[in-house]
């Protein structure tokens, strides 16, 4: 589907609401969205695919599916099993020190991760090293300010993360998943997009925000208003030699 367009959008949209009930369809559909993505700049057939934080490994099978050699990295056991069986060649490990030696992905890829660690900046130079001069480092993340960046809290992290957290216990009388600053962190588009253009060893190649049926590349562009109506930043970065 063209990206961006007002029918991908919806597609995802819909798939996003219905994440609960059906989380087959609505993973396999952002994965392939988000192989297409990775597409427009380099071909995944016969690339090397390094999948970090990859969870429980729709990302790291649909690469495979277009003949990528992916490899799904993820810390989580849990996460890495959630649909019953372990992913096949998956590794547990840290996406602050991969198991890989430099410049050994053409394509370093992590999709919701970001925000889930303490330290981003350390996370991205580690997705930089792993990924060969020419080579692309896919990242997108929830920034807090997003509609979405309370997670399961949102909207009501606007008002503070505590009291939606408390919001949301009252309500479904469980512990939400998510805490502030245990794993779930701020993480900002502003400060982001100045970090990795700060860089000497990579190049932006594109920044936009994920999901938006218009104006994808612009909206990043807004101070101010992208910490809001981007919703998910996505970097498409080149690793320089
Ligand atoms: C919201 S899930 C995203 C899973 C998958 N990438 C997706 O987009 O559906 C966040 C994932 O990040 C993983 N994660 C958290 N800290 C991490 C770290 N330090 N290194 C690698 N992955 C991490 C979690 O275990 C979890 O699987």
């Amino acid at each position: 589907m063209r990206d961006p367009s007002l029918r991908r959008s919806w597609a995802l949209f819909r798939a996003f609401l219905r994440e609960q009930d059906d989380p087959e369809h609505c993973y396999r559909l952002l994965a392939r969205d988000a192989a297409d993505q990775v597409e427009r700049h380099l071909p995944l057939n016969g690339a090397v695919v390094a999948d970090v934080g990859g969870g429980c490994g729709h990302f790291t099978e649909e690469f495979r599916r277009r003949g990528a050699h992916g490899y799904l990295f993820e810390p989580d056991p849990a996460e890495l099993t959630a649909r019953g069986r372990r992913p096949e060649g998956a590794v547990i490990a840290d996406g602050y020190l991969l198991p890989l030696a430099d410049g050994a992905a053409d394509v370093c890829f992590s999709s919701n991760v970001l925000e889930h660690v303490a330290d981003p900046q350390t996370f991205l130079s580690e997705l930089i090293r792993v990924t060969r001069p020419g080579g692309l480092v896919y990242v997108a993340f929830t920034n807090w300010f997003s509609p979405w960046g309370g997670h399961e809290t949102a909207p009501w992290h606007y008002l503070g993360a505590e009291r939606a957290r408390n919001r949301y216990r009252r309500r479904t009388g469980r512990a939400a998943k998510h805490t502030l600053g245990v794993n779930l962190f701020a993480v900002h588009v502003g400060r982001t997009l100045r970090q990795v253009r700060a860089r000497d060893d990579i190049a932006l190649v594109s920044a936009r925000s994920r999901y938006a049926p218009f104006l994808a590349e612009a909206i990043p562009r807004l101070p101010g208003i992208r910490e809001v109506a981007t919703w998910n930043l996505l970097l498409i970065l080149r690793r320089l030699p």
